[in-house]
């Protein structure tokens, strides 16, 4: 995957990071970095910083970093080629031509290819004699032909392999085929269509491809729906149903359902800011996506018991990104979908209403917890407000929690000082406990990096921090490359991760070329750049020097030695032998 040196350098000036991440993070000056509240994890101090000077960022909180390429790898949940374009376009720059190895990336484009044409096929069988069963059943679930045909909604036959077949006509793979998740093997090694006699609703990303399916049976057979699993352009925990569309309304709100049916009859009935979850309990990775486009979330899952466990982890999973909620509840044990075809063509009126009185999540969760304590005896009632107190003690804002403790007050006739000073101590308790947490989390970040490589007394750990101190010093001084590498070859580097960004490094810079951190990003995962990008924000260059770079290579290479002792001890007397003899010289040279 290598792109021109010269096409990635003007690609990280003309996107420099902390303009960049700015775009996606409030950023402030402190000192000669930049820091804000990390995109990635949900935090209330801000750990994420931004370094001009290495063009990397790293989170002290949850261990995230890297270089403008990577940050738009998981903010966009991109591949490195896909965010290396997004930058290029970003700054009007032409992608270099077949310069890279793409194989992957025209996999990748194959499944779009085969999704969308698959798309057009299910589409154009509602007007067949195979598809009348599924045009039936849309329409039977009130869904108009403009819904259908804006959704792009349709029908998988009833056959073994329609689809496999006009796909394989197209010049599509059965490798494709089998990639993309629109065929499976049989055991005698054929394929056939995975989804078949099922209605068919395509799951669009935010950039307008058709990533996957979900299929629903017409009848009461188990399971309902099937969807597409897991392939190399979809993965369902990222993405959410309508959100290509939704990301596009009016309204300042998304409104959160569990069902495509109910996201379908919300937009037909003029809710065009709903999506949905594909099939799974909320992730974070969909709260920080939701983040991205809206403050305000309207949960609204069904009034069965299993949706209103999940509105309660729904809400804890929104809270966390900081997001503003509000819960909907559905009268009648209904779903969105049936509550809005009840109504006809009142469904508009009926359900704006709703969304008109939805509370947030404080006066959804003090009405659940009411529900559950019988506050007309002296006893249930202590415990009622004694819970009460606890929750509105979450709230950051102090005038809010005194609205919220006022009204309950009044509600339940109870003394308002007292309440108010309950809620307070809580709320004392609360913040030592955050301020705790947040410091053993970075704590525990830091130190975590050494622990990986076992005990502290270990020569091993004293061995990884040099290896660090050397790659970070190198990156930004490259004149040294030249007589570090000739007294330190990449294998004699001791951790295998620090040998290969060693030895990519020192490779490059040998052959006259550069080695910044957005050189040499796509060689690398995302995983891997943020350990790049943590020895990085972890070793102070300032404070380093020619000589510390000298030292950095003879602690490598006696340690190096001492571990080869261990293996030694188990071969022949001879290399002992030899192995003594060295170190005796070694010794010697000292004095
Ligand atoms: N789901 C799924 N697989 C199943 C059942 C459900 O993936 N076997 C997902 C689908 O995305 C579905 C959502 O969970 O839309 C909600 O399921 P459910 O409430 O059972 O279905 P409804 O949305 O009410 O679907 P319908 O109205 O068509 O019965
Ligand atoms: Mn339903």
């Amino acid at each position: 995957m290598a792109l021109p040196d010269d096409f990635l350098q003007e690609l990280r000036i003309r996107n420099d990071i902390t303009n960049v991440i700015s775009g996606y993070v409030n950023l402030k000056r402190r000192g000669r970095n930049m820091v804000g509240l990390c995109p990635f994890h949900g935090e209330k101090t801000a750990s994420f910083t931004v370094y001009p000077e290495t063009e990397s960022f790293y989170c002290f909180g949850c261990g995230v970093g890297g270089d403008v390429v990577s940050f738009i790898r998981r903010i966009e949940n991109l591949d490195y080629i896909d965010a290396v374009k997004l930058l290029a376009q970003r700054s009007g720059m032409e992608m270099p031509e077949d310069s890279y190895d793409d194989s992957l990336q025209k996999l990748r484009l194959r499944i779009y290819e085969a999704n969308r044409e698959a798309a057009r096929f299910f589409f154009s069988r509602l007007n067949l004699p195979t598809g009348k069963s599924g045009l039936d059943y849309l329409h039977g679930r009130q869904l108009s032909d403009r819904t259908i045909r804006s959704f792009g909604l349709g029908f998988a036959p009833d056959s073994w392999s329609d689809l496999t077949d006009h796909l394989t006509e197209k010049g599509f793979k059965p490798d494709e085929l089998l990639q993309a998740n629109l065929s499976t093997k049989t055991k005698n090694g054929g394929l056939i269509d995975r989804f078949r006699n099922r209605v068919m609703f395509p799951i669009i990303d935010v950039r307008g491809n058709v990533i996957a399916f979900g299929g629903r049976i017409m009848t009461d057979e188990k399971p309902k729906y099937l969807n597409t699993s897991d392939t190399l352009v979809f993965k369902k925990s990222n993405n959410l149903f309508a959100l290509n569309r939704a990301k596009n309304s009016k309204s300042d709100k998304l409104i959160l359902c569990e069902g495509y049916m109910d996201v379908i009859a919300l937009h037909q009935a003029g809710f065009d800011f709903a999506i949905a979850t594909l099939g799974t309990a909320l992730t974070s990775e969909q709260a920080v996506i939701i983040k991205r486009y809206t403050d305000t979330v309207v949960i609204c899952y069904d009034a069965d018991e299993a949706g209103q466990k999940a509105t309660a982890r729904a809400i804890e999973i929104l809270r966390r990104e900081g997001l503003d909620i509000r819960v909907l509840t559905v009268p009648n044990g209904k779903d969105p979908d049936e509550y809005i075809k009840h109504h006809g063509a009142n469904g508009y009126i009926k359900f704006k209403q709703l969304l008109e009185a939805t509370g947030n999540d404080l006066e959804y969760r003090l009405r659940k917890l009411k529900e559950s304590h019988n506050v007309e005896t002296p006893d249930g009632k202590i415990k009622f407000m004694t819970e009460a107190a606890k929750l509105l003690s979450q709230l950051d804002n102090q005038i809010e929690r005194d609205v919220y403790a006022g009204r309950l007050c009044d509600e339940m006739e109870v003394d308002k000082t007292a309440f108010k000073n309950q809620i307070s101590k809580y709320v004392r308790s609360r913040f030592k406990r955050e301020k705790t947490d947040e410091f053993n989390r970075i704590r525990k970040q830091i130190t975590s990096e050494t622990e990986r490589f076992g005990d502290r007394n270990n020569g091993k750990v004293r061995a990884v921090k040099a290896e660090e101190a050397l790659i970070a010093y190198l990156m930004l001084n490259p004149d040294m490359v030249r007589s570090v590498r000739s007294k330190l070859p990449p294998e004699k580097m001791i951790t295998e991760f620090n040998r290969k960004v060693y030895s990519v490094i020192t490779q490059r810079i040998l052959e006259g070329r550069t080695a910044a951190i957005t050189d040499i990003s796509g060689e690398f995962s995302v995983e891997e750049n943020s350990r790049i990008a943590s020895l990085l924000a972890n070793n102070n260059v300032e404070t380093n020097s020619p000589q510390s770079c000298r030292e950095f290579v003879d602690i490598i290479l006696e340690e190096g030695e001492k571990r080869s002792a261990d293996e030694i001890a188990k071969e022949s007397p001879e290399e002992i032998q030899a192995y003594f003899d060295k170190l005796r010289e070694q010794q010697k040279k000292k004095k």
